[in-house]
């Protein structure tokens, strides 16, 4: 390997947008990627190619952002000249069943991350350490709930409300902090819900696709009217880049879909779909079944993404129907990928986060 190639450091590389964004990075640039990962239950590696060259651009390391010392150690070796991330705990339902393990990777892995970072940088060149860049991704849910008008921007106000959303503003807050106090060159992305390829199918998209493919009953939590703004991973990934090209440092960026649906609407639009690609006897829709509300269920996020739009001209390029199809043609061409990820996690689409 060339000793100047640009090495890039991706935490959580083996979930969901951290594997579609290392296969972006592996495809469209020359960069050496480092993937530090724990191999958590919604972790999957299967994707890497057998590609001699992905081989020598592509190193895992199963790493716990828990263990201090290893970091420190590992990320002054590799001295990256960036680093993107994404390593969480990510899903709200088991952060009401589970909320220690949030703290844990959420907060102090990040807390510690950011150590290792600041301790390497500051032993680089004045040159260097001017160009390197962390990037923290987090989530628009740091902001709260929103009635049925107004959009988040870079201006609202934290208010977290579930045990997920609170560790994720916690993390963004040290990040900004070891901006302000230590000169450490972060940018933040919040970023709206996400779906596509890969994604573990504990979450609503994944999860109402399979049910629906396996003619099992679909749940919509309360009364179905809750909002996301849904954007597709591949159009995540993209502002991820342009963040780290062109981001300014010590700024958030808002990052949305233009997608808003209610939880109702975007699996009734599952169901039209699979009516059309795997006709059953019945309507698909007659599987979604209501059952008890999230405790604390955000009842709408919506995204202003002006900022990003403006200065770095990103913009997502796929619709959500057109994602949609994309997406559970991926599920229906993929059900062994589904079928062995739940089989080793020990998840087989059972209800989370309900309050005991
Ligand atoms: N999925 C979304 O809709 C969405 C939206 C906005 C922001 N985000 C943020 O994007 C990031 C990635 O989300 P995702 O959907 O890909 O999640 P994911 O659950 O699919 O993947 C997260 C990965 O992080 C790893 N990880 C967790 N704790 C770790 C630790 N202590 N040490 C090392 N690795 C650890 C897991 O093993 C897993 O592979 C998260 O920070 C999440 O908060 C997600």
């Amino acid at each position: 390997m060339k000793k100047n190639k640009y090495k890039v450091i991706v935490t959580g590389g083996a979930g969901f947008i951290g594997g579609n964004l290392i296969r972006k990075l592996l495809q469209e640039k020359d960069w050496v990627v480092y993937n530090f990962d724990q191999m958590g239950y919604a972790s999957d590696l299967s994707w890497i190619k057998d590609s001699e060259d992905y081989k020598l651009r592509h190193l895992f390391l199963k790493i716990d952002l828990r263990n201090k010392e290893i970091l420190e150690k590992v990320v002054k070796e590799i001295s990256p000249n960036l680093i993107i991330h994404l390593a969480a705990e990510s899903h709200v339902d088991r952060s009401i069943d589970n909320p220690l393990n949030f703290i844990e990777s959420n907060i102090i892995g990040t807390f510690n991350l950011l150590e290792a970072s600041r301790a390497y940088w500051e032993t680089i060149s004045d040159i260097k350490k001017k160009l390197f860049r962390f990037i923290h991704i987090s989530t628009d849910e740091v902001f709260g709930s929103l009635g049925l008008n107004g959009k988040f921007d870079e201006n609202t106000k934290y208010s977290p409300r579930s045990p997920y959303s609170s560790s994720k503003a916690s993390s963004d807050h040290l990040v900004q902090s070891w901006y302000h106090t230590y000169g450490l060159p972060t940018i933040i992305s919040n970023c709206s819900n996400n779906f596509g390829p890969y994604q573990f199918p504990e979450k609503l998209i994944p999860l109402s696709i399979l049910k629906g493919i396996r003619g099992e009953s679909i749940p919509l939590y309360g009364d179905g009217l809750n909002i996301r703004d849904w954007l597709y991973v591949e159009d995540h990934v993209e502002a991820i880049l342009l963040l780290a090209e062109r981001g300014k440092v010590g700024k958030s960026y808002c990052i949305g879909g233009f997608g808003e649906k209610t939880n109702k609407e975007v699996q009734l639009q599952i169901c039209n779909i699979l009516d059309m690609v795997k006709p059953s006897k019945f309507p698909h829709a007659d599987l979604i079944k209501n059952v008890e509300d999230r405790p604390g269920h955000d009842k709408r996020y919506a995204i202003n993404s002006n900022l990003i739009q403006k200065e770095l001209g990103w913009t997502p390029k796929m619709t959500f129907e057109d994602g949609l199809k994309k997406t559970i043609h991926w599920y229906l061409d993929n059900l062994e990928w589904s079928d062995s990820i739940m089989q080793k996690s020990g998840y087989s689409g059972y209800r989370i986060g309900q309050k005991k």
